[in-house]
């Protein structure tokens, strides 16, 4: 066959083969078959050796005129088919702006949490400092250093869960006393502390008893602290937390680190003071412990009592979330039932 005649073919061929190649790989196989090194064209261009000297001139040009129409389609149906994939994909990824949102569930704060970042900012602002001791605490700063050696009967009183002779899970907070006490420089100014944590007992968990509950632990020591600036302080702290008109009440009480010592308590939540099964018909839960600090703590920490004195008190958290919530199931606190929990989320905001 002459060689214009296989060029006419090719021709026909060539446009036929781009015209059927619908993806760019297969495109891009055609295009090595007609133009590429080892390609037809190629092959046509290495055959001329053989045809007449003056037809040589002609059907050069006809394969260069070939080799352009067979890149210009090769480029359009590249470009159609980059087209088509992208309409394709903006199809399958269209976003349906009409559909609902899916909403993102937020935790809430813990009650207890409440309670407690609340106390805490609040003395914050009477320029207390808040310090956070151990859970897994020692023997010698949780009741040596507070005044009950070994052998104590009151250390019967908190019934503790001891790791071995000298390290237990602390059952007070107290021992932060201790702590900061004997870090303290009095020529700096006065102490000012409040010490928030985890406390454990061995008790048999109840709806009012858990084995597991938070404290915060209060100091203020100086040269002139009375009896008086802790009962302000405590009624100051009940009339934050509960309200102007809930009432308290002081009671004398006992414990080895204050002397003398109190309990307080506020009416109950249930029955407002008339006595029902929640207060053990007494009209009143005890939220915290207190006292003025017994001379043998601070010297103890190194502070001599005859110059230095002051108050501490021990606040249960959990009982004033009971009293402010009013929750009758202690156990609701650490069973973390999401509905329990969801309720407070209005507090948060
Ligand atoms: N630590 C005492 C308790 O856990 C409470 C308390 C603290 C009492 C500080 C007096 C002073 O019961």
């Amino acid at each position: 066959m002459d060689l214009f005649e296989k060029l006419k073919e090719l021709r026909q061929k060539g446009l036929d083969e781009i015209k059927k190649a619908t993806d760019e790989e297969h495109l891009n196989e055609v295009r090595v078959e007609l133009i590429g090194r080892k390609g037809e064209l190629t092959k046509i261009l290495h055959s001329m050796g053989d045809i007449a000297p003056e037809d040589r001139r002609e059907v050069g040009q006809k394969v260069n005129e070939l080799r352009d129409l067979f890149n210009k389609q090769l480029g359009e149906s590249k470009d159609k088919i980059v087209a088509a994939l992208i309409a394709q994909k903006m199809e399958e990824e269209r976003v349906d702006v009409t559909l609902p949102g899916r909403r993102q569930k937020l935790g809430s704060k813990h009650p207890i949490n409440i309670i407690l970042d609340d106390l805490e900012a609040y003395f914050i602002g009477m320029g207390y400092q808040v310090v956070q001791g151990p859970e897994i605490e020692t023997d010698h700063y949780v009741f040596e250093m507070m005044n009950l050696p070994k052998d104590h009967p009151a250390r019967d009183m908190q019934a503790t869960f001891y790791i071995d002779d000298e390290n237990l899970l602390r059952s007070q907070t107290s021992g932060d006393q201790a702590r900061v006490l004997e870090k303290h420089d009095f020529s700096k100014g006065p102490l000012k502390m409040v010490g928030p944590g985890k406390v454990y007992r061995r008790d048999d968990d109840d709806a009012t008893h858990s084995h597991q509950f938070m404290q915060m632990e209060g100091l203020v020591i100086d040269k002139h602290v009375t009896m008086s600036d802790l009962k302000g302080t405590l009624e100051m702290i009940a009339k934050h937390i509960f309200g102007q008109d809930r009432e308290t009440r002081l009671r004398p009480s006992y414990f080895p680190f204050t002397e003398p010592s109190v309990e307080m308590d506020v009416a109950c939540f249930n029955c407002g003071g008339k006595g029902c099964a929640i207060c053990k018909y007494t009209g009143w839960i005890e939220v915290l412990g207190a006292g003025m600090v017994h001379p043998n703590v601070l010297e103890n920490a190194g502070v001599d009592s005859t110059v230095y004195g002051g108050f501490a008190f021990g606040v249960g958290l959990d009982r004033f979330a009971i009293l402010k919530y009013g929750i009758d199931d202690i156990r609701d606190f650490y069973t973390n039932d999401i509905r329990f929990l969801d309720q407070f989320r209005k507090e948060e905001d």
